[in-house]
């Protein structure tokens, strides 16, 4: 579908559909796109209205999800560091951060119109630049315009060309324009980094692929500041450490690569790019970057800003402004990648079991407690080893229907484990622990129970 059908829907996939090249699988994209709404993962924004430009809501277990990657990334990139502070910055931002950081004069894309069917496509899109995908046309496009994929709007009661400002289109410039105030307060010197996660906004002329590529999403980036003559080896470190973070939480190696840019794919200031891509059913695709952009991005803000944005160091008495580190990634784009990779089918007893096999730590929910039966006697107790599990981990709690589909339904919400309390529970004060992967089962002490799951969370 070309952009210019980009109008209300209530598809899952609006806008651009994929052009499966690679020899891939539209099928698996079908079923977890069908199963994200069946599921209650992602809604079609505003669907009632018939929904809105290829935006999206997270439903309960997706919104679960996307916060478990971001509690993921966050706990690697900051938690577990003594070198990385965070920030959450405004995502309203004057034009003069955007004049300063190249974005107002070159974040365009090629915009083209087929006069024959008066489609709109991104040129450097088109597998071939002088053919319609829509209508087939040979030679009908326009001249490309440059079309600057910022959204615009106004601070304030007076649409006046003073109270214009932008929504961010990456979190980037927040820590860059913070740098000084975060050096100053956060007792950090060079090599260290600034970490922050948030929605950006990004009017893309061609969005699609379901989640893929929106124009309202979240990223997940960190500003590491380094010593010059130290920025070549900090950037191999982030390439692989960011490579490892994807591989601890269950990516399966043949699903994810490092792809280092090739001269001509590098921006002018960066000396060197890496992509971590994800094997996407359409083929391999960008799911982060890590660059090494030199001192371009501070540089660029002390001149507009005219404030100094570099570091005195004491130790050898030399002012230099720090060389940037920055691996970027998506948090929508990298939740969708999971469920793609954890998306399962097998044959059990006849029947087709859907599973997410999801990484502990990813799935929605670590645990559901699942009473045998609605007698009293057992949803009370039941209810009491939820409350138990539930001060520790993300727990589902389902009494409806029987048990068999209910362990097949939190198959599909990719809960690692289910926990039965049954009428011999009652007695020995033990529970069965069903394994979402081998679905083998085991008795667990209700006193042990918590310790047991934290054990396998990994
Ligand atoms: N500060 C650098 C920067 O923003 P980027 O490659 O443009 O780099 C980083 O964006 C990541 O953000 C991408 O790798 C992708 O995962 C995600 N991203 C970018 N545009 C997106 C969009 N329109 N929809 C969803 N995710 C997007």
């Amino acid at each position: 579908m070309s952009e210019s059908s980009d109008t209300p829907s209530t598809s899952l996939t609006d806008g651009d559909d994929p052009a499966f090249t690679d020899g891939n699988d539209p099928a698996l994209f079908d079923k977890v796109v069908n199963l994200c709404k069946r599921r209650g993962f992602v809604f079609p924004s505003a669907e009632i209205y018939g929904g809105f430009r290829s935006t999206y809501d997270y439903g309960p277990n997706g919104v679960l999800l996307l916060r478990n990657v971001k509690n993921a990334w966050w706990r690697s990139m900051v938690q577990l560091r003594h070198d990385v502070v965070g920030l959450d910055a405004a995502i309203l931002g004057p034009p003069q951060i955007w004049e300063a950081s190249g974005h107002l004069a070159n974040f365009t894309d090629p915009l083209v119109d087929c006069t024959s069917c008066q489609s709109r496509w991104r040129l450097d899109k088109l597998e071939d630049p002088d053919t319609c995908p829509n209508c087939g046309a040979v030679g009908k496009f326009t001249e490309p315009r440059d079309f600057n994929l910022m959204f615009k709007t106004h601070a304030g009661p007076i649409a006046d060309a003073g109270a214009v400002c932008y929504l961010r289109p990456e979190t980037a410039q927040g820590m860059f324009t913070n740098f000084a105030n975060v050096l100053n307060t956060s007792r950090k010197k060079p090599p260290f980094g600034i970490a922050q996660i948030g929605k950006s906004f990004r009017n893309e002329i061609t969005p699609g692929n379901f989640v893929f590529r929106t124009r309202e999403f979240e990223q997940m980036e960190m500003e590491f500041f380094v010593p010059p003559d130290e920025a070549e080896e900090w950037y191999r470190y982030w390439c692989a450490e960011r490579f490892a973070w994807y591989q601890s939480l269950g990516m399966p190696a043949e699903l994810i690569r490092l792809r280092p840019h090739g001269d001509d794919e590098l921006s002018h200031y960066s000396s060197g790019t890496s992509d971590v891509e994800f094997r996407f059913p359409w083929g391999w695709d960008e799911l982060e970057g890590i660059a090494n952009r030199g001192n371009f991005d501070l540089t660029q803000h002390a001149t507009h800003s005219g404030e100094k944005l570099d570091y005195f160091d004491p130790a050898t008495n030399e002012r230099y402004v720090p060389h940037v580190i920055e691996p970027a990634a998506g948090a929508t784009r990298t939740a969708m990648a999971f469920l793609l990779a954890a998306y399962d089918e097998e044959e059990v007893r006849g029947e087709t079991r859907t599973v997410l096999r999801f990484h502990p730590r990813i799935a929605p929910y670590t645990v559901a407690v699942l009473p045998l039966s609605k007698k009293p006697e057992l949803m009370g107790p039941a209810t009491d080893v939820y409350r138990t599990l539930a001060e520790h981990f993300m727990c589902d709690y389902d009494e409806t229907q029987a048990i068999g589909r209910r362990y097949r339904r939190q198959d599909e919400l990719g809960t690692p484990f289910c926990v039965t309390f049954d009428f011999d529970s009652l007695d020995d004060h033990a529970v069965t622990v069903r394994d979402r992967d081998s679905m083998e089962q085991e008795r667990v002490p209700v006193d042990a129970l918590v310790e047991y799951v934290r054990a396998r969370i990994g």
